[in-house]
């Protein structure tokens, strides 16, 4: 049986949120730009959110919490992986997870490779935990993307010393193939370095794609892999500060049990409960529904891009809610989002800032109603002639 799909609140709603997406602009623009979704609460989660604070369980997180046991059986339900809970530690986020884990693994200056186009952030972290960002991009094959296992392979012979990998892949939602992450894991073994997997999109891999945990794809990659992930794109609780780093041997669970006992005690108390509501198995069917709407909102997006601006180039993720849009053919430069943020008044996320591979590239956020996504696309459409105007008026420096 379908699951019902989750509806995105009304715009006037959501504009009584104050967070990030719906504060960065003025009200006259759609925000369809920082990872942030228009979805009601998962009801266990706003159920176990309202018991604490009407209890007032507001304190610290305590040392004992069942989130890994609820990570390990969301795990073992919905990606039939068997993760250990005794190998697992909290954190605040996913950011700092990784800088957690990268500064225990690296030296000062040395290159942890990254596949962009990517997450940007992902070139800041490696930075803060001491590190220089490598690029190794991505590989379109022509219907998707892949990892450059040989662009890999070189970095690591020439010395890289760790791998960043975000798996499914922000922007472009493909989650990697197992082979290709057995194929990394033997590869940095191999090379005497570690792999860190950013999962933070895992839950929402649509039925028809297989997301492989990159500690499940093979013996080296339980030996020398860490993953990061949280419940809080799925379930939109980013701002309640949880995530989870998980190890699947004992010499990468001695790294995680050296960690500051201060990473751990970073945890939100909310974002732990959060979790832990999340990962039950009571909001399957919300997360099984809200997959139904995503895959209807990644189709919508074909369509009305075909409709309307049928120079975008656009595949459908796989998971998550973010789609990957080369406007090249528009002819609006290497930012197209700059000025169809001024002229369609639609906020996009700059292609560039996914590092060189963005070029001519916008990100949009389908994790939103229907009519928001089709205002946004019509918009856009409307203002095709003053975009390509501005956007030459810059370009000869009028
Ligand atoms: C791949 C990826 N990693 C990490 C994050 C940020 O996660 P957190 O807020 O837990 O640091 C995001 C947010 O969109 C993301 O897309």
């Amino acid at each position: 049986m379908t699951a019902a799909p989750i509806r995105a609140l009304p715009l006037d709603e959501l504009r009584r949120r104050t967070s990030e997406k719906w504060r960065e602009y003025p009200d006259d623009v759609l925000p369809l730009f920082v990872a942030e979704t228009d979805f009601p609460l998962a009801p266990a989660v706003t159920a176990a959110l309202e018991r604490a604070v009407r209890t007032g369980d507001t304190g610290y997180v305590a040392s004992r919490t069942p989130l890994a046991e609820a990570y390990a059986g969301f795990a073992s339900r919905r990606f039939g992986w068997a993760a250990e809970p005794g190998r697992m530690r909290s954190t605040a986020d996913v950011s700092m997870g990784i800088v957690e884990i990268l500064r225990r693994v690296i030296r000062a200056g040395d290159r942890v490779i990254v596949n962009p186009p990517i997450y940007p952030p992902f070139f800041d972290l490696v930075q803060e935990a001491g590190g220089v960002a490598q690029s190794v991009p991505l590989r379109d094959t022509g219907s998707g993307w892949e990892l450059d296992l040989d662009g890999i392979r070189d970095a690591l012979a020439d010395g890289a010393r760790a791998v960043l990998l975000c798996n499914p892949h922000n922007p472009t939602g493909s989650v990697h193939s197992a082979a290709s992450l057995d194929a990394l894991a033997r590869m940095a073994e191999q090379h005497g370095v570690v792999v860190i997997s950013d999962e933070i999109h895992a839950p929402l891999t649509q039925p028809d794609a297989v997301f492989t945990p990159f500690l499940a794809s093979g013996e080296a990659a339980a030996r020398i892999g860490y993953a990061v992930t949280s419940a809080s794109k799925a379930f939109n609780l980013a701002g309640l500060k949880c995530a989870l780093m998980i190890t699947a041997s004992d010499a990468t669970t001695a790294v995680l049990r050296s960690l500051p006992i201060e990473v751990e005690w970073r945890t939100g108390q909310f974002g732990m409960l959060a979790a832990v509501a999340a990962f039950s198995p009571q909001s399957d069917d919300w997360l099984d529904g809200l997959l139904v709407t995503l895959d209807e909102n990644r189709r919508l997006l074909a369509t009305l891009l075909a409709q309307h601006l049928p120079e975008a180039r656009y595949r459908m993720p796989d998971a998550g809610y973010l789609a990957w849009v080369d406007l090249t053919d528009l002819g609006w430069g290497p930012n197209p989002a700059k000025q169809i943020l001024r002229q369609a008044r639609v906020a996009l996320h700059f292609g560039p800032a996914f590092g060189a591979e963005g070029a001519g590239h916008v990100r949009f956020n389908i994790g939103t109603g229907p009519e928001i996504l089709a205002e946004a696309v019509e918009r856009i459409a409307r203002a095709r002639a003053s975009i390509s105007a501005a956007v030459h008026e810059r370009a000869a420096g009028l």
